[in-house]
């Protein structure tokens, strides 16, 4: 036992000496800056860190899949927007529980090994309702993101309750949480006294590591105009999307929002990209594999490249690492639908895509060169037909060289007496005179992906053709193990020349220095390294972690295929395990240790076909009795968008902020009535459908966010419904169900926007001197488990039709027909997925989605998606795992709302991914 604890502890020392990661339990650190880098005890880090969004994996077992892909690409940092109306249904009601338990978040990201940049907001953007903004917020007087009073009162409560769980997770007291980030892209209107509010207030509750902000769009605005004056935060960051948002022609895009470089806004803090596009939203609905395309592997070589060197960016986030799904009614409805998958490196299924691969090579290279903490612009080499840029530490000499190649064609070159060759629109960052462990590199014009210090000799990963000149006192030995190499050694130098057709190895020794292996290859074929610590292994489709102890190497890998396995490491390990079973090894000419592990098993999903059909909207009949709903009275409200008509009918006037609303209006007729005319904002995407005395009268389109911006339309969301014949003196009433979209947010700062209102905002009988008078009802009431964002106002959802437990026995076998109005179908399915292995699922609607009806789907009672040609593209819905039960009984309930009689489709169950392994194994 003491042993064994002894050998975990030196593993420990070890990691530690290699990677700059935090630790589970680790000591109370320091933290402090300079214009070059932040620095954890006085030691240099470069924060390399990946957005992700726990409010959109509604999974807490799956946090850990994700930090640990991110840790796995070489990451040492994720960053965390807090939601605050995703975790508060009410003024003064909060809840960290369950999936909204931020605490065990923060846990995990210390587990994992990662430090955390805390975004609490208030405001957050990120195409979420409000901007992250709670709905009651809309009634709270005074200008939000400003020192207004009633507005401040709201966010320090918010902040009252989720600084102290930050405070508490920082490095200053062996956490994680490196920096704290105010605000999000506070660059107009704006007010210093609220920025320093923001601040002060966190340091009343704890916080005391390195406050930052994220400027918008480039740093002209708000950190560099104020100086060091009040509001002004320590280490000012800038968001960089330069790319845009237009994955629709992906194919031709290059950079048309600039060359993304991160600006240096302060002279005492280090260049800190604070968000850097890794992904986008899908604006005008290609799909986001296209926006994967739009930010994918040459995006990445070539801006992320150009920005490390060019501005010396030492610490960086990428936006976003994970992007996740806008579950329930977390979207703001402008921008973005359902999923949002981002185009990230890892999908909304959670599997790794190529962009995943460079930004590991990218990410190991980081980690691995630490002088890249330091550096000073410096004189560039000229290499013809190439742009260069270059950097130097000043403490170690070594330089780093960008290449870049502007055109779309490929450029022969030479660079300091080198042949170097770009692809179109390629770049690379070459090294020159670094101590690579024991080696000294004179220069390569292969990349470097990692080196690390293996059982007394060192390990090099290099990839692209090219040249490698290291430095020796006497000729040493080069025996090529695999592929083909041309030595040489002349003048103290000993320079190899390779292609990157195929794989090879190169082992030097002798020549006064400890032996080196160099393992070079292709940017697809290093791809296939993991580094976790002391331990390189070739292989798997991911390495989560790997430690050394008691003479055995202990990997956590995930296999989707079979395939070879080839483990690097020191300690003359005796065996090898993988997820804690043995794995045959044999020990090869590199001095590793190869074997084969077995790919994932086939996974064989249930038919969906015993679904049931009931139809609903029972509001829409005359005799519905609505007694107990609110009466919808009010004369005034605090939104800049004015009632069309009186009573105010805005739906968040009445505390029904998310989802659909129905609306009941009566009135005595005159038998005059030609129309009701009505105008109902939704935000993007929504829609409402219309009744009298039962009878259905039709749908019209809701208004959106640019009807309440000037100038101003006058008749958001207008519909004409023609009445006629109604009986004098005969009550009739009218029923609006309003499918609101989720609220705007507040990106311009200026109050107008957030409290745009929902639902109707206009309603008047023509020909007719009438009154209506009005009820509402939206959620019956706030599911403690789901929380606020997951239900709406639905007859169903009121009555739990679409949770697990609801009794549908006597629900007739579903057809596909429906009729315009409200109509559910439910299916149970029993799984039993493989243990051992991780399986992501997805819901498919196959073709192109419907027009004339969408349907919301629940699995378990967590509304996942939205469907519809209305809504957006998006065809496959990701059942997250926790939420989907693996191993037992499901139950799916989907609404569907139709505007026009419509033939509604199945959907089926598919696999998206699945390996062996998985973060539980
Ligand atoms: C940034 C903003 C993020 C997100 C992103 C686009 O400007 O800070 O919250 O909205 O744009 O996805």
């Amino acid at each position: 036992m003491k042993l064994r604890r002894a050998l975990l502890a030196l593993a420990l020392v070890v990691a530690g000496l290699i990677g700059l990661a935090p630790a589970a339990n680790a000591a109370r650190h320091q933290v402090s800056y300079d214009k070059y880098s932040i620095m954890i005890d006085g030691k240099r880090v470069l924060l390399q860190g990946a957005e992700f969004h726990y409010f959109r994996l509604p999974s807490p077992d799956l946090w850990r899949d994700i930090l640990e892909k991110e840790k796995a690409a070489g990451f040492n940092t994720v960053s965390l927007y807090f939601h605050w109306g995703y975790h508060s249904p009410a003024p003064g009601v909060y809840d960290f529980t369950g999936v909204r338990d931020v605490d065990r978040l923060l846990r995990l990201a210390e587990e994992v090994g990662l430090y955390v940049v805390a975004r609490p907001g208030p405001y957050i953007n990120a195409e979420t309702t409000g901007g992250g903004f709670p709905a009651w917020l809309k009634l709270v007087a005074g200008r939000a993101r400003s020192s207004a009073p009633g507005y401040t009162a709201a966010y320090r409560d918010w902040l009252a309750h989720l600084n102290p769980i930050i405070a508490r997770h920082q490095v200053t007291r062996g956490g994680s949480v490196l920096l704290y980030n105010v605000e999000n892209e506070y660059a107009v209107n704006t007010d210093a006294a609220y920025m320093q509010d923001l601040q002060d207030t966190a340091r009343s509750h704890g916080i005391d590591v390195p406050i930052t902000t994220n400027n918008c769009c480039d740093a002209a605005s708000w950190s560099s105009t104020w100086g060091s004056g009040p509001g002004a935060v320590q280490i000012p960051g800038v968001d960089d999307y330069p790319q845009s948002f237009d994955c629709a022609n992906a194919g031709t895009v290059w950079g048309p929002w600039g060359a993304g470089v991160t600006e240096r806004v302060r002279a005492d803090a280090p260049v800190f990209a604070a968000e850097y596009q890794a992904g986008a939203i899908d604006l005008n609905n290609a799909g986001y594999e296209a926006c994967r395309a739009l930010t994918g592997v040459p995006y990445m070589k070539y801006f992320q490249k150009n920005n490390l060197i060019v501005s010396g960016t030492t610490a960086l986030n990428y936006y976003m690492g994970f992007g996740g799904t806008n579950w329930g009614w977390l979207a703001q409805p402008n921008d973005v639908y359902t999923s949002y998958d981002y185009g990230a490196a890892i999908t909304e299924g959670r599997q790794l895509t190529a962009k995943y691969d460079e930004f590991k090579r990218q990410g190991y290279f980081l980690r691995a060169l630490t002088p890249l903490t330091k550096t000073d612009p410096a004189a560039a080499p000229a290499a013809p037909g190439l742009e260069t840029a270059a950097r130097v530490n000043p403490d170690t000499g070594t330089r780093f060289v960008l290449l870049r190649n502007t055109s779309t064609s490929a450029v022969d070159s030479v660079v300091e007496g080198l042949p170097v060759r770009l692809a179109g629109r390629d770049a690379k960052i070459l090294v020159a005179g670094y101590d690579l462990g024991g080696q000294r590199l004179r220069l390569s014009t292969s990349e470097i992906m990692t080196h690390l210090p293996i059982g007394g000799r060192d390990v090099a990963v290099l990839y692209g053709s090219g040249s490698t000149l290291l430095e020796y006192a006497s000729e040493p030995r080069a025996s090529v193990l695999q592929g083909a190499v041309r030595t040489s050694f002349s003048g103290g130098v000993l320079r190899l020349d390779y292609d990157d057709a195929a794989p090879a190895r190169v082992l030097i020794s002798g020549g006064g220095r400890r032996p080196l292996l160099l393992l070079l290859g292709s940017a697809a074929d290093v791809a296939s390294y993991w580094q976790d610590g002391p331990v390189l292994v070739r292989g798997t489709s991911l390495v989560r972690s790997a430690a050394v102890a008691g003479g055995q190497v202990a990997l956590r890998a995930d296999t989707a295929t079979a395939g070879p396995v080839e483990v690097f490491a020191g300690g003359a390990p005796r065996s090898v395990t993988v997820n804690g079973r043995p794995v045959a090894v044999r020990g090869t000419a590199s001095g590793s240790f190869a074997g084969t592990l077995p790919g994932a098993r086939a996974v064989a999903l249930p038919v969906l076909d015993r679904r049931k059909q009931h139809a609903e909207a029972p509001e829409a009949q005359p005799g519905f009795d609505d007694s107990r709903w609110r009466v919808a009275d009010k004369t005034t409200s605090l939104s800049s968008v004015e009632p069309l008509s009186r009573p105010v009918l805005f739906s968040d006037e009445y505390g029904f902020h998310t989802g659909g609303v129905w609306y009941r209006g009566r009135f005595t007729a005159t038998g005059a009535e030609t129309a009701v005319n009505l105008n109902a904002i939704t935000g993007r995407r929504g829609n409402y459908l219309v009744w009298l005395n039962g009878r259905y009268l039709g749908s019209a389109a809701g208004g959106v966010q640019a009807d309440s911006e000037p100038p101003a339309n006058p008749s958001p969301g207008a519909g004409s419904f023609p009445l006629s014949g109604l009986t004098p003196g005969s009550t009739a009433v009218l029923s609006v169900f309003v499918q609101n979209m989720g609220n705007n947010d507040d990106w311009t700062a200026d109050d107008n926007r957030m409290r745009q209102p929902r639902g109707l905002v206009g309603a008047r009988l023509v020909g007719s001197v009438a009154t209506l008078t009005w009820r509402i009802q939206g959620t019956a009431r706030i599911d403690p488990v789901r929380g606020p964002l997951n239900n709406g106002g639905l007859f169903g959802e009121r009555a739990g039709w679409s949770l697990p437990g609801f009794p549908d026995r006597a629900w007739p076998a579903a057809g596909s027909s429906v009729s315009p109005g409200v109509t559910w179908f439910r299916t149970g399915f029993r799984l039993s997925l493989p243990r051992g292995q991780d399986t992501s699922v997805a819901l498919r609607f196959d073709g192109p989605p419907p027009a004339g009806y969408r349907a919301l789907v629940y699995l378990n009672g967590w509304n996942l998606g939205q469907y519809g040609a209305e809504i957006g593209p998006q065809t496959d819905f990701v059942l997250p795992t926790g939420l989907l039960r693996p191993d037992g009984p499901n139950t799916l309930a989907v609404a569907v709302v139709a505007t026009t009689p419509s033939n509604v489709k199945a959907p089926r169950l598919v696999v998206v991914g699945v390996q062996r392994g998985g973060v539980g194994a």
